[in-house]
């Protein structure tokens, strides 16, 4: 067999095994096999040197043939191959874009936050603007200040967290600490007034805290809302239009309002506002207690006491105070019939709002 058979052999082995690599992996153990270093065709070529001399043109021109003939081949059939090995890996990748896509869950504002920024709303509306005070308080601004004497029942350990404090500092670890948690928004009023002259018309919402157990209508921390306003002529017509305004914004101009009078340390008069039930109508029914109304907030003029602490002249201005619990008003406008639902974190429940 001449070396030029032998090359045509090789030739027809590599095109067989070329013609049959079945992906490229396969495709480049046969270029190896036959065009690398070590492959068939140096093998064979190694023996070009024991030739005459007039015979290895024609044997260097087939073999030249032969390498450029398999490189072809190989070139050709790695393009079958990667077309192949790329309409599977689209067809493995592949998106289908009209799939409905995975919804993610979104969060809301919580009913207690969306009600305080309506409450707000409905002020700012009116011109009001937003004051606000420290949870952690000083008696003097919760109580004292807002003509409420040491001796008041409102004061009571049983009502008031009392911040303690550790320094060592004997009255303060035995219940007479100056710093408490507020029981009400009003100390806003105070430190308002301690910082502005009038006119004055502002809405405090803010956490108060209080020694309740919880049950269905009592929360130790909650939310209120405190107003005030303070200006030349402000009569308890003004306070009553004004919060006639609110409850027909808040719950609806078909419910009705009446002004109780009622006692509150820092303001004369005071008055309780109630709002008729808006599951019965107000004839009376379960929810109002039968009563057909249902209380919202207190409210009055504000005590020329409290002035007296601010240092505003009492002669020349007057004004009102409301203060309203956000729980409660969320609780009667949505017919809520237990507080601590609110705080809980049901999603079942804080969706429907
Ligand atoms: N601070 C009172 C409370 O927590 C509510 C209140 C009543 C606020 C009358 C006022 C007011 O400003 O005038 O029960």
């Amino acid at each position: 067999m001449t070396v030029i058979d032998e090359l045509h052999a090789m030739r027809d082995e590599a095109l067989a095994a070329i013609e049959q690599a079945g992906d490229l992996a396969a495709l480049d153990d046969v270029r190896v096999k036959f065009l690398g270093k070590k492959g068939s065709l140096t093998q064979i070529l190694r023996g070009l040197g024991a030739l005459p001399a007039d015979e290895r043109p024609a044997v260097g021109k087939v073999s030249n043939e032969v390498r450029a003939a398999l490189e072809a081949a190989i070139d050709a059939r790695n393009s079958e191959l990667s077309a192949v090995a790329l309409d599977a890996r689209i067809a493995a990748e592949a998106v289908d874009v009209t799939l409905p896509g995975r919804a993610h869950p979104v969060g809301t504002r919580h009913l207690i936050e969306r009600i305080t920024a309506e409450i707000s709303e409905i002020f700012i509306g009116l011109g009001y603007r937003i004051a606000e005070g420290p949870e952690v308080e000083l008696d003097y601004y919760n109580f004292t200040a807002l003509n409420t004497p040491p001796d008041h029942p409102a004061r009571s350990l049983a009502d008031t967290f009392y911040v303690k404090d550790l320094s060592g500092d004997v009255a303060a670890v035995t219940g007479e600490s100056d710093v408490l948690l507020r029981t009400h928004t009003s100390p806003v009023q105070v430190r308002t007034m301690e910082r502005e002259q009038p006119p004055i018309y502002v809405l405090a919402p803010g956490k108060v805290y209080r020694r309740d157990i919880p049950d269905p209508s009592h929360l130790p921390q909650f939310t209120q809302v405190e107003g005030l306003v303070v200006d030349e002529g402000i009569t308890f017509g003004d306070l009553k239009g004004t919060l006639e305004h609110f409850v027909c914004e808040m719950f609806g101009a078909d419910r009705r309002t009446r002004f109780r009078p009622h006692f509150f340390p820092f303001t004369e008069p005071s008055a309780e506002v109630d709002v008729s039930c808006g599951i019965c109508g107000g004839v009376g029914c379960r929810f109002c207690k039968g009563t057909g109304w249902l209380e919202i907030l207190g409210c009055g003029m504000v005590d020329p006491n409290v002035f007296g602490f601010v240092g505003i002249d009492t002669e020349r201005y007057t004004g009102f105070a409301f203060g309203m619990g956000v729980e409660r008003i969320a609780a009667l406008k949505y017919n809520i019939p237990d507080l601590r639902m609110l705080l809980e974190g049901d999603m079942r429940f804080l969706r429907q709002f």
